[in-house]
């Protein structure tokens, strides 16, 4: 008798791939529901107790060396908040390496699952096999082992993990709907060709065809495992979309090609010169009149600390945010305005609801 070692294939959970076994499952979903009662329950009560601390030490929440190791041990004198920052940080560890054990048990089957998708529709995938990442890219970004380019099964890590992130809050794709749903429209309201940048997995592709059907729906991504994961998850679905691995910083696509671009959670995650970047770009690719919605951290203000607080202060020192604090404290609206867009909304309140909303002049 032949005794099989092949692992059983446990299907999806949603439009993710069930991991390799119930136990595993059962741990990640202790830590969502940890996480979902120690850190996302207390952020606000933790964050407003970190920001009076270090008032009350007469430091402000300033990204230098010299502040940062300051703030650190006025936080370590505020046993709540040392405690806080120290399950984050560990349960984090703790949840992206199970991820990484479990799918890793099948890694060969699942490169494989990639790479006869590749080839097949509906929709496209191009990759650029010569592509040479830049530095930033390759930093272990959220102190994910590989980051997001180094592992051919970077994709499947990152569906998953963002599941336990958001505190299974994004089952089938609901938050992505949501965003997509609130992504605004051009003023002529024509929409034949949509662009995201930083797709990841695909999510905010395949919700923008939802809501679109009859227009073209592409999505780019630096990374070669996210998109080819993208594409192996459009084809499970059925959906005709385009994928291909592109710095967005240095698009292929013709000017004015898209009528609508969108981006979630990018900008925060790349330095500011490649923001700089990547804003013209955006620019080249809309066609007149077109709209780009960037829904994003916000920015540093007075009325508005948000993630310019002690918290976002401390993900980018120890949490694995390197550009964050950059990002916060850039003043976005000014750098989208220098690039030649014109800002449909300046007030804190509706960017909070609208994105950044902005439209390329005709
Ligand atoms: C936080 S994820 C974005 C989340 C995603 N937009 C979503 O809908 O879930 C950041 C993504 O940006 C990609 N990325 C980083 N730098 C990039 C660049 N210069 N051009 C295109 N993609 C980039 C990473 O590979 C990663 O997939």
């Amino acid at each position: 008798m032949t005794i099989s070692n092949s692992v059983i294939d446990r299907g999806k959970l949603g439009n993710v791939p069930a991991l390799t076994e119930r136990a595993d499952e059962a741990f990640l979903d202790f830590m969502c529901d940890a996480r979902n009662i120690v850190m996302h329950a207390h952020h606000r009560p933790i964050s407003d107790l970190g920001n009076k601390a270090i008032a009350a030490a007469g430091l402000k929440p300033v990204h230098t060396h010299e502040n940062v190791a300051k703030i650190r041990e006025v936080i370590f004198d505020t046993p709540e908040v040392a405690a806080y920052l120290r399950f984050k940080r560990s349960a984090q560890e703790r949840y992206k390496q199970r991820i990484i054990e479990s799918y890793g048990v099948r890694e060969e089957e699942l490169t494989r699952w990639l790479d006869d998708a590749a080839t097949r529709g509906p929709g496209t995938l191009t990759l650029d096999p010569n592509f040479k990442y830049p530095d930033y890219a390759t930093v272990d970004i959220h102190i994910t082992p590989h980051g997001y380019t180094g592992h051919a099964l970077s994709g499947f890590y990152y569906d998953y993990g963002t599941s336990i992130f958001f505190g299974g809050a994004n089952a089938g794709d609901v938050m992505h709907a949501s965003h997509v749903a609130r992504v605004s429209t051009p003023r002529d309201g024509k929409v034949t060709r949509t662009l995201d940048i930083a797709c990841s997995v695909g999510q905010m592709v395949s919700q923008t065809k939802k809501r679109f059907p009859d227009a073209e729906a592409h999505g780019i991504d630096i990374s070669a495992p996210m998109v080819k994961y993208a594409h192996w998850r459009a084809v499970q679905q059925n959906l005709d979309l385009h994928f291909a691995q592109m710095p967005a910083e240095e698009m292929t696509f013709p000017d004015g090609h898209f009528d609508i671009v969108t981006s979630y959670l990018l900008f925060h995650e790349i330095p500011l010169p490649v923001i700089k970047k990547v804003l013209a770009e955006v620019k080249r690719v809309l066609r007149p009149g077109g709209t780009f919605t960037m829904l994003d951290f916000p920015s540093s203000r007075p009325e508005e600390p948000g993630y310019g607080g002690f918290i976002g202060l401390m993900d980018s020192s120890d949490n694995g945010e390197p550009y964050a604090h950059g990002f916060v404290h850039c003043n976005i609206e000014k750098l989208i305005e220098e690039a030649g867009f014109k800002l449909r909304y300046t007030g804190v309140k509706d960017i909070l609801k609208h994105g950044r909303v902005c439209d390329k002049p005709v």
